[in-house]
């Protein structure tokens, strides 16, 4: 079943302020995979000011002319860049620009400073702003902040709204554990006030994550069943087909819990189980978020914990075969590092105790899919019972984050023309409503990473991670790495590629009495 609705129109977009983004990694990955397609998507909805330019900066040997050569061919091949357009990048190009530097030393950011007033300086003093994108592994943030500081090329400015306005924007990983997590924040503090720090977690950025927080507080049926009264359960999905990547190297340090639970899915649980602040501003919003993280039971005690952990063996994803975890290129033989987890949480506030919050994520499953359902409490006293001896099927509202955007809800129907003879298991079927949003806001896109750089320019920071929450999390994860890391076992348990993860995950849930949703 699917519900029919008029074509809605998206909303009116703020357009970016005028500004100069530096992006340091200018030819990386994500610079070329995810930055250029936003600012080119930001290009085509014609929200970047006229003033707006771009400075990249790399240790590659590369001037103006071929960094743009560089950068067009990028746009050409990314994912999030259909049907290529050159009329949009001739809009462009002549706005991009290159530094060559090692990001270690201090010189560039001189070189970097004096293109930079060299721009400005044809400008208005308030359209002279900055926003600094460290595209760039976690072992060059301090070093940038250091030295741009001391360049002048963002100096600290505390208050938010002094203008021209200096950002600068962090990427993940924030650190490898609590401890590194507030040594990188202490030096990052050092240099920055907080509100100049724009902590990008993608996931957040997605519109239907977004969503989450919109659905309920706007919808008083969902607000007014939000809670332990009426829901039993709730199940979080981050499912990926891919594998590494080419991060080997990366992830074999980084694992599961720290690339998708301490981040993304986390933010997911927060989002799903928050109080709805008194105002919707992004510090109300994030001290929300904080507190759902706070009241979080630990998952380790006493050196047991509710979670498990597996790796990839070799399988076959659409049709084709791929190789294990341990055959990846730059991965150890005897590698135990965890590609897929499943862990129970409890958040121990009035609102949720006493229901599981179970978060699973993986590489190489058999499905690209996310998504949060919740379950609720099945009819005390139905008048019939859909299977016999079954009892009655609980109702699930489900999320879908990606792909195939949407809500669902699944209840039970009396089937048309049976007898209403209240016989039991059949006169009744389960059915589901569907809202997708390509029916309703039809096929536009809006990539994360173009939500969140238009988010940066107009300074809104409501979707990016106080240092607090980035603490939070990882005072919830360190305690599980910690055991897991500490292990003398040798091997973990496996499950095939194109799978949905190990036995170990179907039972950890099914120790309630509970199965994992296939999508
Ligand atoms: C990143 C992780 O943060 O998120 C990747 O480092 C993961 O390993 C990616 O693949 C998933 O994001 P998305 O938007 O592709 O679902």
């Amino acid at each position: 079943m699917s519900i029919t609705v008029p074509p809605v129109s998206t909303g009116p977009l703020a357009k970016g302020e005028p500004c100069t983004l530096v992006i340091f990694g200018g030819l990386g990955d994500l610079a070329r995979r995810k930055l250029f397609p936003a600012i080119y998507q930001l290009a085509i909805k014609d929200l970047l000011s006229p003033d707006f330019r771009i400075v990249a900066v790399g240790i590659e040997k590369q001037d103006d002319v071929s960094y743009r050569a560089a950068i067009k061919d990028a746009l050409s091949k990314a994912d999030d860049v259909k049907n290529f357009d050159q009329r949009v990048w001739q809009s462009l190009e002549d706005r991009v620009f290159w530094v060559t530097g090692n990001l270690t030393e201090p010189t560039v950011y001189t070189d970097l400073n004096a293109r930079l007033v060299a721009f400005e300086s044809k400008l208005d003093a308030k359209k002279q702003n900055r926003l600094l994108y460290l595209a760039v592994p976690p072992f060059l943030f301090e070093p940038i902040c250091k030295y741009a500081g001391a360049a002048g090329v963002l100096p600290r400015v505390s208050d938010p709204h002094a203008r021209p306005w200096r950002r600068v924007i962090v990427e993940k990983p924030f650190g490898k554990s609590l401890a590194t997590a507030q040594e990188l924040s202490k030096a990052v503090l050092s240099v920055f006030a907080e509100p100049q720090i724009y902590r990008i977690d993608h996931y957040v950025g997605k519109e239907t994550v977004q969503n989450i927080l919109v659905f309920r507080s706007a919808n008083a049926i969902f607000e007014a069943l939000w809670s332990r009264e009426y829901i039993s359960h709730v199940q979080i999905t981050a499912a990926e087909t891919v594998g590494l990547e080419g991060r080997s190297k990366y992830y074999e340090s980084a694992g599961v819990v720290r690339d998708m639970f301490q981040n993304h899915l986390l933010q997911m649980l927060a989002l799903t189980a928050m109080e709805p602040p008194d105002v919707p501003t992004a510090d109300a919003i994030r001290d929300e978020k904080v507190k759902v993280l706070r009241a979080v039971k630990p998952i380790v005690v006493d050196g047991k914990t509710n979670a498990i952990r597996a790796q990839y063996t070799e399988g076959r994803i659409a049709g084709a075969a791929v190789p294990g975890y341990k055959q990846e290129p730059d991965v150890a033989a005897t590698s135990t590092t965890p590609t897929f987890a499943a862990i129970k949480f409890e958040v121990d506030n009035d609102r949720w105790r006493g229901v599981p919050f179970y978060v699973r994520s993986g590489k190489r499953m058999a499905k690209r899919h996310s998504e949060v359902a919740l379950y609720f409490r099945p009819a005390k006293k139905p008048m019939y019972e859909p299977c016999p001896g079954e009892g009655p099927r609980p109702n699930v509202l489900v999320m879908r984050i990606q792909p195939d955007d949407g809500i669902a809800i699944g209840f039970d129907v009396k089937i048309p023309g049976a007898a209403l003879a209240l016989t039991p298991g059949i006169e009744v079927a389960p059915v589901h409503m569907d809202f997708a949003y390509s029916n309703v806001f039809g096929g536009e896109v809006h990539p994360a990473y173009e939500t969140l750089l238009l988010d940066c320019m107009i300074g809104d920071a409501t979707l990016f991670t106080r240092s607090d929450e980035v603490e939070a999390a990882w005072r919830i994860t360190d305690p599980l790495l910690n055991l897991w890391e500490s292990s003398a076992e040798k091997q973990i348990p496996g499950y095939a590629a194109g799978s949905w993860g190990p036995a170990e995950s179907d039972a950890l849930i099914a120790a309630e009495g509970y199965s994992w949703r296939i999508p």
